[in-house]
């Protein structure tokens, strides 16, 4: 039996794509195993969004050089594959295969070939309109799932790697995804996440002809399925329809995840995101006008070349007024290929730094604001594992927020049966900056 090991690097798409590797490898005839070791074929699936990202994979093939002829065949997959293509052969010569996101579905003759001892095997053309549809995906939690609907990206911001290491935007038709995801319901999946680099520019390419929202509600109308998310959303792209289906159908999260990046025009602008100020507002005050309680997280870039204080004072304005949930905050991060690369005003690394500070500080106030308001409520948790140093479950809300919570009579996971993929309702008595804590209460709804 021929054997591999797989590591992932970077999103949600990438661990997806993992998955469906790791489906199609077992269906050649490879077994799963735990250690690089153990493995005949060692795959890294890469990710390229920041400098920092692109350097784990080459620090991981560093410490496998002397591997190399003795049986070992490593494989680099993903964004850095397809951004350095063949110059990975040059950088590890120990390098078999080099394929980017576009090419999986060639991965079986990639394979055939790699077999036949070809050592210089690549998979680089992003000149497709396919989509990696696989019946084999092996998934790595049985109660949550991910669906791809639309691969690539059609966007050029100016920061951005992504349009360059996973090609155009693909859709899948509205058919095989409402088939995937009947499929994992019947399986007794509870909940799905929808995944696209822009999920908002998912457009049905047959003659179906549904839209991002029109596909978001049916997704949620499938008998069984009880948790619908996305990610990620394009402001641009974003419509008023997306808030009213979820505002309509309980089993949509009510979270949405819409990177703004800069609060300033001039930046939007410079970074080419196609939207103002203003019109990301119009979007968040949508979110707010509904009835169901919509927690919104966002993604922000510090020290983009060009940002005054001026600037960064109305990034922190509106982060000030929107009152996020939760955000993840960058230093901008030359990448290869993109439009800012050429920019002047490139901020110094300890600019950065501080900004990054000062954003992180700023949001912590907010979040242990925002946070403390559930505290006396009861909040529905799907859940996700057992804390043994704690002796705490841990629960994700609809919001995505993690409750961890004691459950009397079943303290711990070795009474016999383990809570894990419930719903429970969870009564939340205390929150922190990242967390809410509690007890569950009745209500406690088995699914298996
Ligand atoms: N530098 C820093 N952050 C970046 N992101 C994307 N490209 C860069 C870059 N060059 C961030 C954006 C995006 C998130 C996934 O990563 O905020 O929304
Ligand atoms: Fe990284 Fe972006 Fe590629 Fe995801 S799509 S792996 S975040 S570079």
């Amino acid at each position: 039996m021929k054997t591999f090991y797989i590591e992932t690097f970077g999103c949600q798409m990438n661990a997806h794509d993992s998955e469906k590797v790791v489906g199609t490898l077992v269906q050649q005839g490879y077994a799963q195993v735990e250690t690089p070791d153990q493995a005949e074929l060692v795959v890294y699936n890469t990710c390229s969004i920041r400098d920092k990202a692109e350097q784990k994979v080459f620090h991981r093939l560093q410490q496998f050089k002397k591997e190399a002829g003795k049986g070992k065949v490593f494989a680099v997959i993903g964004c850095v594959a397809q951004q350095e293509g063949e110059r990975i052969f040059e950088r590890a010569p120990h390098v078999s295969l080099v394929a980017g996101s576009a090419s999986y579905t060639k991965l079986p003759q990639m394979l055939v070939q790699l077999e036949a001892g070809n050592r210089r095997v690549t998979g680089l053309s992003l000149d497709t309109d396919e989509a990696f549809d696989t019946p084999f995906t092996r998934r790595d939690n049985p109660h949550r799932a991910y669906i791809t609907i639309i691969e690539g990206c059609d966007k050029s911001c100016a920061y951005c790697v992504v349009p360059f290491t996973r090609g155009p935007e693909r859709s899948r038709t509205s058919d095989s995804v409402m088939r995937e995801a009947k499929d994992l319901a019947a399986h007794g999946y509870t909940e799905v996440q929808l995944l696209g680099q822009n999920v908002n520019s998912y457009r049905d390419p047959s003659e179906t002809g549904w839209d991002f929202a029109r596909l978001l509600e049916n997704v949620g109308n499938i008998p069984g399925m009880r948790r619908v998310r996305f990610t990620t959303s394009h402001p641009r792209d974003f419509v008023k329809e997306i808030i009213d289906a979820i505002d309509r159908n309980q089993a949509l999260c009510n979270h949405v995840h819409l990177p703004v990046q800069s609060g300033s025009n001039r930046v939007l602008a410079a970074m080419q995101r196609q939207y103002t100020r203003d019109e990301y507002m119009r979007r968040i005050e949508w979110m707010k006008s509904v009835n169901r309680d919509i927690a919104i997280t966002t993604d922000i870039i510090v020290g983009f070349p060009g940002e005054t204080e001026r600037d960064f004072d109305e990034t922190l304005d509106l982060i000030g007024t929107v009152e996020y949930d939760s955000m993840f905050i960058f230093k901008y991060s030359k990448r290869p290929n993109t439009a800012a690369l050429q920019y002047e005003d490139q901020i110094p690394e300890d600019e950065k730094t501080r900004r990054l500070i000062v954003v992180q500080e700023k949001q912590r106030a907010i979040q242990i604001r925002r946070n403390a308001v559930y505290v006396g409520r009861t909040e529905e948790v799907h859940v996700e594992g057992y804390n043994k140093a704690t002796s705490q479950w841990i629960g994700r809300t609809s919001q995505n927020k993690t409750l961890n919570f004691v459950h009397a009579p079943l303290p711990a996971p070795d009474s016999g049966r383990t809570l894990v993929g419930d719903y429970l309702d969870v009564l939340v008595t205390r929150a922190g900056p990242n967390s809410l804590a509690g007890e569950s209460v009745a209500g406690h709804v088995v699914l298996q």
